[in-house]
């Protein structure tokens, strides 16, 4: 692998690219735009996690407002519609959600939420960006010129299902891709690592007759010239040429003082690495292990395009602490959220789908379901005709009644605020009121007004 050595003379030759389409608003137009979000708090909690129903845009401005939120955000996880024009049905066939912008459009709309979003994110905050290969290239520009090129940290990317047997004439496309940035130089990194596979400890072939400890050798020299003391001679050695030495005299002659310098015959020194110093190996950018729901033991809520929590994990661990802000504007069946509340993280989601925010809570309530257990559902279906789809209701439907004889290790989540828009509030206002009265959560009822005996009374707000 060839690495190339850093240029001093880079910087003035640096032209940054942009993205142009028409209609494209300047930054200052977007951001300062009246909030008339429509929002309405129904139901009011503390713990400061908030659930937003509606659109997002609306949503993020009136964050933006909230001198408590802006600029606190350590964590955005977003993974909006991919531009693929088609409509998402969850597995109980309930539309969710239309996908039905592209090219400019998209990119316009997507653009002015990340705007706002930059603005939300605290000083050490990052940004994940999940999409797929239709729409990543022309975000990639965006993401440059709003983060800037050098807040660019990886594009990830991620296995999302087993290959598939394609008829197209094309490879199988198995992939999608995240794009990650800080918001600056100084971002929250919890390094993410995985043991060492044994095939790389058995690189450590040495022992340390003294020790027993086994033990790599790896130069002590890196490419490039100095001017410095790792540029000059050490026990009256120079470095190798166009090489300086990695550490000062000073420092290499400490090593060698604790015995971590390995010299050979011929007198060239090696450093010693440790096999038990090993951390264990750094994440790299290509992830095989978080495939979306591909078994039926693997456990969902069923709404469409919802993402392993395991992804979400790993994101989470590695850019945020315990205590942190983490946001997701176009949550879903509410993955971030429920991985965010599950690692001690401070949540704000967003969805403009009531079959969404429907998911959201009952997984709040429920935790996930398996996939579908065939034999099973099919003994309870009798001699209905029966796919996968049914069979997941079954197990849902009696998740409802039941809830706690099939998710017994699930702690409901039930402290945070929601906010709804005015115009989903009638269809949200009953689905929450019915999760209210599942949670028994009585003061929220007799608060907006609702009998628990009755049938659902509209409240205007
Ligand atoms: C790909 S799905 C997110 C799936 C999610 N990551 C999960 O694990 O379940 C995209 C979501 O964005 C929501 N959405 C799209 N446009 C929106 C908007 N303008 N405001 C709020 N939500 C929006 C859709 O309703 C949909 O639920």
């Amino acid at each position: 692998m060839a690495t190339g050595v850093p240029s001093n003379n880079g910087s003035s030759k640096f032209k940054p690219v942009e993205l142009s389409y028409s209609d494209k608003k300047s930054t200052s137009s977007i951001l300062n735009n009246p909030v008339h979000s429509g929002f309405n708090c129904m139901r009011h909690c503390s713990s400061g996690n908030r659930l937003y129903c509606g659109d997002n845009l609306n949503g993020l401005r009136d964050l933006l407002a909230d001198s408590s939120i802006r600029g606190k955000v350590t964590l955005v996880y977003i993974d909006p519609p991919f531009a693929t024009k088609g409509t998402f049905l969850s597995r109980k066939q309930h539309k969710a959600y239309e996908d039905d912008l592209c090219g400019a459009t998209y990119v316009e709309n997507l653009r002015e939420r990340l705007i706002l979003i930059r603005e939300l994110l605290f000083s050490s905050g990052s940004i994940y960006l999940h999409l797929d290969e239709t729409m990543i290239f022309e975000m990639k520009l965006i993401m440059d010129e709003l983060f800037g090129s050098s807040n660019y940290r990886n594009l990830i990317v991620r296995k999302k299902c087993n290959p598939k047997n394609y008829t197209r004439k094309t490879y199988g496309n198995i992939t999608d891709f995240i794009l990650f940035y800080s918001k600056g130089d100084q971002y929250v990194w919890n390094r993410p690592v995985e043991p060492l596979s044994e095939r790389s400890s058995k690189e450590y072939h040495y022992t340390e007759p003294e020790t027993g400890r086994r033990f790599m050798k790896v130069p002590v020299h890196a490419p490039g010239t100095r001017n410095g003391a790792t540029g000059g001679s050490w026990r009256g050695k120079l470095p190798p040429p166009g090489k300086h030495w990695q550490y000062t005299p000073q420092t290499l002659d400490e090593m060698d003082a604790r015995g971590e310098i390995f010299w050979s015959r011929n007198g060239n020194p090696r450093r010693k690495v440790y096999l038990d110093d090993h951390s264990g190996v750094g994440i790299q950018d290509i992830w095989l292990d978080f495939k979306d729901a591909h078994n039926q033991n693997i456990k969902i809520t069923g709404y469409p395009t919802e993402k392993n929590p395991d992804l979400l994990r790993r994101i989470v661990q590695a850019s945020s602490n315990p205590g942190d802000l983490v946001l997701d504007c176009y949550t879903g069946s509410g993955t971030t959220l429920a991985v965010a509340n599950e690692m001690q993280r401070h949540w704000i989601g967003m969805d403009n789908s009531p079959e969404a925010i429907s998911t959201i809570l009952k997984r709040f309530e429920r935790g996930l379901l398996p996939m579908g257990d065939y034999v099973k559902a099919k003994s309870s279906k009798a001699n209905k005709a029966f796919d996968q789809q049914s069979c997941f209701d079954t197990l849902y439907d009696a998740a409802q009644v039941r809830p706690s004889q099939l998710v017994s290790s699930h702690t409901p989540i039930t402290d945070f605020s929601i906010y709804v828009q005015k115009d989903v509030y009638t269809e949200i206002h009953s689905i929450v009121e019915k999760w209210m009265r599942r949670n028994n959560l009585s003061e929220d009822v007799e608060r907006l007004g609702i009998n628990i005996r009755d049938p659902i009374k509209q409240v205007g707000i």
